[in-house]
């Protein structure tokens, strides 16, 4: 017997909704933002924010681009309470810049939010009640109409307090709260009433805000709700419909974007999506995705590594390494076939064309993260990738034939490991692997004659010095005709490029050989100032590792 049993719970009843327009909605435009790091995700903390740490959040938020900043439940906490009156007092608030609080929707927790606001320029002031069937029958043992009665009362009171305080621009909020837990019906019917009482104009509207308290179904099922809520709330032009997703199914920003497209104007969510339970809708992923569609989302992600620092800072929570656009790993390729497709879309991609880059949606460069990072190079990295990071750290362009030798001592070498290999350990390995042109034997004088036929003398220094010479078709074949004669060794080149490492006076130019000596295949590679010179000493390095 098990107690995983499925029947224990019922489907969603969707709204019925008919002629449904939100599916051929697109998103062209950013909403008007709210952030609500500073209470629901506060609230949501097993550590809540010092003031301290509310106020270096609060300046990123700003900072960010956000008009409309959910900074505390005053009448709930004293601290939110203090943190309130310091933004005033202090005058830290932005003239452009609202601030918004909660508060239930009972006298004396809205008489004390009031009291949090003295002497704002902008409030924003988001009274709420539960409005769910559960919540109606279960907690507070309510009817219907005991239940718009606390929305009717709270509307009153916060507008009987406002009038008070003619000096603060006010803007009213409510939130059915539970709002997809309950009947689509009842939450316009709710509505209608607050609205009768608040008498909301086209040039001060009020803000609907329509929370996925509990994210109870698919995101389609959402959309449904919003639009058939827009389409039949009274006031509908006098209102700001806003939404407040969470992320109980894994689908918060689906939701939040869908119902966008079934008519929302305003988006509540935190900051990488911090909050109750599984979370606020993240709005940074929200955002980033209009970003990657060419929206301008009207607010400022590219300092991604200050955001993830202020908010690990501030909610002591860890961003996962896959976080969307965020996470340490979102850009980073591993794989081979990956790596390889990223390096020849990045050479073709050039700043007068649309980013069109296979396995990278955005530019990471866009969030402040650098082409080093995308390619990474472990165990299951191809050539690709170990070319890709030789060429953008050391500036050695890799011969694809040499890339096809090189990637798997590369490969064996993070089995061993186990791990990642940074450039350094790469760069490492490719010396001890080809760069031996110093032993046993290191090239010392030597000079190179030009005629029909070229010959070359040169010295090598070993244990014991040897003079060797030969002659040849160019230097190479001259220099390979003296190292086989004197060695004892049939030696072909197979392969040669070479290429100017740097520019300038101290310009050094590298040499990549391959060579066949007595039916076995060597690559050898060397810098130098002189290419004649890289070249016979790559051609020496092959052979110094038959000789080894
Ligand atoms: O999730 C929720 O319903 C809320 C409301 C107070 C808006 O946070
Ligand atoms: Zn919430």
């Amino acid at each position: 017997m098990t107690s995983f049993d499925h029947t224990k719970y019922t489907p969603f009843q969707p709204v019925v909704i008919e002629n449904r327009t939100w599916p051929d909605q697109e998103i062209t435009k950013a909403p008007i933002w709210s952030s609500v790091d500073l209470r629901d995700g506060n609230q949501a903390l097993v550590e809540p924010m010092t003031v301290e740490q509310k106020k270096q959040f609060f300046a990123l938020l700003v900072d960010v681009g956000f008009k409309e900043i959910e900074v505390g439940f005053p009448a709930a906490s004293q601290l939110d309470f203090d943190f309130v009156r310091w933004l005033i007092e202090e005058n830290k608030v932005p003239d452009d810049v609202y601030i918004q609080v909660l508060t239930q929707a009972r006298p004396e927790l809205i008489a004390r939010t009031y009291e949090s606001l003295k002497g704002a320029k902008k409030a924003i002031v988001h009274v709420y009640n539960s409005t769910s069937k559960t919540q109606r029958e279960q907690v507070f043992r309510l009817g219907k109409d005991g239940i718009k009665e606390i929305a009717v009362k709270g509307a009153e009171c916060v507008k009987e307090h406002a009038a008070k305080h003619p000096e603060t621009e006010w803007v009213f909020q409510y939130s059915p709260e539970s709002f997809t837990g309950t009947e689509t019906d009842f939450a316009v019917e709710v509505v209608n009433a607050v609205a009768d009482v608040w008498q909301p104009t086209p040039d001060n509207k009020i803000i609907i805000n329509l929370p996925a308290t509990v994210e109870v179904a698919t995101p389609n099922r959402f959309a449904d709700q919003i639009e058939y809520f827009c389409r039949n709330v009274k006031q509908r032009d006098n209102m700001i419909i806003s939404l407040h997703t969470h992320n109980d199914r894994g689908c918060g920003v689906a939701a939040a974007e869908l119902g966008l497209m079934a008519g929302a104007d305003r988006i509540e969510g935190t900051l990488l999506g911090n909050g109750e339970r599984t979370g606020n809708m993240d709005v940074v992923t929200m955002a980033m995705n209009m970003y990657s569609q060419g929206v301008d989302p009207e607010l400022v992600l590219s300092d991604m590594d200050r955001i993830i620092s202020v908010v690990q800072a501030c909610t002591l929570l860890q961003v996962h390494p896959r976080h969307p656009y965020a996470g340490e790993l979102v850009f980073t390729a591993f794989s081979g076939s990956h790596q390889d497709a990223i390096k020849k879309c990045l050479a073709n991609q050039t700043a007068d064309k649309p980013w069109d880059v296979a396995y990278l949606p955005i530019d990471p460069t866009d969030v402040g993260r650098s082409y080093q990072e995308v390619i990474r190079v472990n165990s299951q990295s191809g050539k690709g990738g170990i070319a890709y990071t030789l060429e953008q750290e050391y500036g050695l362009a890799l011969p694809r034939w040499l890339q096809v030798e090189f990637s798997p001592i590369v490969q064996k070498f993070a089995e061993i490991d186990g791990g990642v290999v940074d450039a350094q350990s790469m760069k490492k390995l490719f010396e001890d692997s080809f760069m031996t042109g110093s032993t046993p034997y290191q090239l010392g004088k030597y000079d190179l004659t030009k005629d029909d036929i070229d010959t070359v003398n040169a010295e090598l220094i070993g244990s014991e010095n040897v003079q060797i010479s030969g002659n040849g078709n160019g230097a190479l074949s001259a220099f390979s005709t003296a190292l086989g004669e004197h060695f004892g060794m049939r030696i072909d080149i197979i392969q040669y490029q070479e290429h100017a490492l740097t520019v300038g006076s101290d310009a050094q130019a590298i040499a990549y050989v391959q060579a066949n000596i007595d039916g076995d295949r060597f690559n050898g590679v060397a810098i130098h100032n002189d290419i004649v010179s890289a070249s016979i000493q790559a051609v020496l390095a092959t052979v110094n590792q038959k000789i080894a």
